[in-house]
């Protein structure tokens, strides 16, 4: 007899539903969760400032990973309602799907005064709107869900910075990049990884940080892409104040877990050389 097919329950794949699809986690966490059975909804699909349609509240998922944001730093600050809507009530909305729920945070909750790691009892005073309707995006999570801060994040699609630099290389001799903000660059696919291995130990629920190994400035992350993609480009270190952005960023927002258990991500050089090889694979 097989018995691994006795129970209906068990030979059912795991039904896994990702908001923010097209987004570039959204993508990482599509790879990582492939042996499940996945519903990737994009914006288009899942506009989560409004709430869950009735064939979503049926739609008998066994986790809903969220990563649908608005995560334009600046464009917060001159909308924040905006920004709250979608992150703030389009959390609440995957929350009101009353399934296990995995939301993303950021580094961003901090202001940036400290000089060492920070963990998750540190006390968040976000600098931005940005941060601030992360924060609040965290509370409406609710208590049953599992919020994974994370920070800096880059992948082979989409919006970042490593695609950024790669672009700009292609046009200059050398790019102007900060060197005053301190952080932990982490690779969307170590971080998708981590969220399976994650749901699947099934580790207590509530703020967990993930964020890659090791800590640097933007201008040291710039170099370090410019030596493992081969490229000559030079960089110079600047100060925040001269690009004048209209949000602040906190100056230090490593990110480190005081909790039993937690996921250990590879260090972020590692990251962008996992992430150079998936551009040319
Ligand atoms: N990027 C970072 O450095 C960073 C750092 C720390 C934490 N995080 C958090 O990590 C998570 C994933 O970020 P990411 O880097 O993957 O962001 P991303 O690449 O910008 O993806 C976000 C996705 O959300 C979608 N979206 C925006 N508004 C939406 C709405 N109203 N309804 C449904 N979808 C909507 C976007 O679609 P459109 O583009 O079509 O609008 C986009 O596909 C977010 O919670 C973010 O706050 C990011």
């Amino acid at each position: 007899m097989e018995l691994e097919h006795a129970d209906p329950v068990r030979a059912r794949r795991r039904r896994v539903l990702i908001t923010g699809a097209g987004g570039q986690l959204g993508r990482a966490l599509q790879q990582a969760f492939a042996a499940d059975d996945v519903v990737a909804l994009t914006h288009a699909d899942w506009d989560v400032t409004q709430p869950p349609s009735n064939s979503l509240l049926q739609g008998d998922f066994d986790l809903v990973l969220h990563t649908a944001a608005w995560t334009d730093v600046d464009g917060a600050e001159a909308d924040p309602q905006g920004a709250a809507a979608v992150n703030v009530a389009g959390t609440a909305h995957a929350a009101s799907l009353r399934v296990p729920l995995v939301t993303y945070s950021t580094d961003y909750v901090f202001d940036g005064r400290k000089r060492s790691p920070y963990v998750e009892s540190d006390g968040p005073n976000p600098m931005s709107a940005y941060g601030r309707t992360k924060l609040h995006g965290e509370a409406a999570a609710g208590h049953q869900a599992w919020v994974i801060r994370t920070a800096w994040l880059f992948g082979s699609t989409g919006r970042n910075f490593l695609r950024t630099m790669l672009r700009l290389a292609a046009e200059r001799e050398e790019v102007a990049v900060v060197d005053d903000q301190r952080g932990c660059p982490t690779f969307v696919g170590h971080l998708a990884e981590a969220t399976r291995e994650f749901v699947d130990a099934d580790l207590a629920r509530g703020l967990w940080h993930v964020a890659a190994d090791g800590e640097c400035t933007w201008a040291d992350f710039a170099e370090a892409i410019f030596e493992e993609a081969g490229l000559d480009t030079r960089v110079r270190r600047i100060e925040t104040a001269a690009l004048e952005r209209s949000a602040p960023r906190p100056a230090y927002s490593v990110l480190r877990s005081e909790r039993d258990g937690a996921p250990r991500l590879p260090h972020w050089r590692e990251g962008i050389r996992a992430c150079l090889a998936q551009m040319d694979g």
